[in-house]
């Protein structure tokens, strides 16, 4: 029988797919598994089903002579080494679909919750620093009539878009090719080069993938051509923003704040990120909901599956 490592216990019913039809080893730590780790408990498995902090690079790939298929239990796939595994003729499946809303919801929660300051408001009262209504008390900034951008309009870009209808804000978006003038227009979104949206908007929101073309896409130089005034989410990948360069940014009071459920160094923090009042920190639990990360475990046990019973897995990326 095949031998299967699961390298985190998954919500939901996910593993019951595999019972009779793989031999599962289910790993339990309470931390980031290292490479040295990743790579022993992988070593005589066939295939892996793999989270976003699973350093799944060439060395743990060379180290598994008999891996067929890393299912990794996410969208993104920047922790796997895909050069690598098409190399050595692993396949390597993802998850998307499934996690657009929950992870478009989360960013509106952290858009909302920096505008209208929702965890300072919440620390203040928690400190007994509530005296009663007051005309200039915790102001933020009105989303109405605001111009939301979007960098990475893929599918959740898309879902994001589609929630600022109700917000009555107007959207541009950025990304590497132009969609075609009927999707935009269905959105209600225009293009633009990252330079003009990043000047133009009052909210960026990042949902481009992490590659080597978009590692640090938010450098120091383009943070600083933000409006002051604006507002930076990431539901992205931390390495998008240069921390450092954020936590400067906002320290010399460039930007009216930031919500973050991505980190550069994950789960580590940038120095002098947690002490800043005007970011909103969430523990990256874009995709969090119950049923969604239930159907996302789902899909890659399934390709996981498939790739070992010799079938298409249904969301190959190599
Ligand atoms: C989670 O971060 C994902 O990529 O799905």
């Amino acid at each position: 029988m095949k031998r299967v490592v699961v390298t985190a216990s998954l919500p939901g019913d996910a593993l019951d797919g595999l019972e009779g039809r793989a031999r599962v080893r289910v790993l339990n730590s309470r931390g980031i598994l290292s490479e040295s780790t990743l790579q022993k408990a992988l070593r005589s498995a066939d295939g892996a089903v793999t989270i976003p902090s699973d350093p799944v690079s060439e060395r743990v790939l060379e180290g598994c002579p008999r891996l067929k298929v890393v299912a990794n239990c996410a969208v993104g796939t920047d922790n796997i080494d895909l050069e690598a595994a098409r190399r050595l003729g692993i396949a390597v499946t993802n998850t998307p679909d499934v996690l657009n809303e929950a992870t478009a919801d989360l960013t509106w929660a952290l858009i909302l919750g920096v505008a209208r300051r929702t965890a300072e408001g919440d620390r203040l009262l928690r400190r007994r620093r509530f005296r009663g209504w007051k005309p200039d008390f915790l102001l933020g900034v009105d989303l109405g009539g605001k111009t939301l951008g979007i960098v990475g309009m893929g599918r959740i870009g898309r879902a994001v878009a589609r929630r600022a209808a109700a917000f009555g804000m107007r959207v541009i978006y950025s990304q590497r090719t132009r969609l075609p003038v009927s999707v935009e227009d269905a959105l209600g979104a225009r293009f633009f080069g990252l330079d003009d949206l990043l000047a133009r908007s009052d909210v960026v929101s990042l949902h481009c993938p992490l590659t080597d073309a978009t590692r640090h896409l938010l450098d120091a130089g383009k943070l600083a051509s933000m409006k002051k005034s604006a507002i930076l989410v990431n539901t992205g990948r931390g390495p998008l923003v240069d921390e450092d360069a954020l936590v400067a940014c906002l320290s010399r009071g460039h930007l009216f704040g930031a919500g973050l459920d991505v980190f550069e160094r994950e789960p580590l923090l940038a120095p002098g990120l947690a002490a800043l009042p005007n970011v909103l920190l969430l523990p990256h639990v874009g995709s969090a909901g119950a049923e969604t990360r239930a159907a996302m475990a789902r899909l890659a046990v399934a390709d996981c599956l498939a790739v070992l019973e010799s079938r298409e897995p249904a969301h190959r990326v190599v």
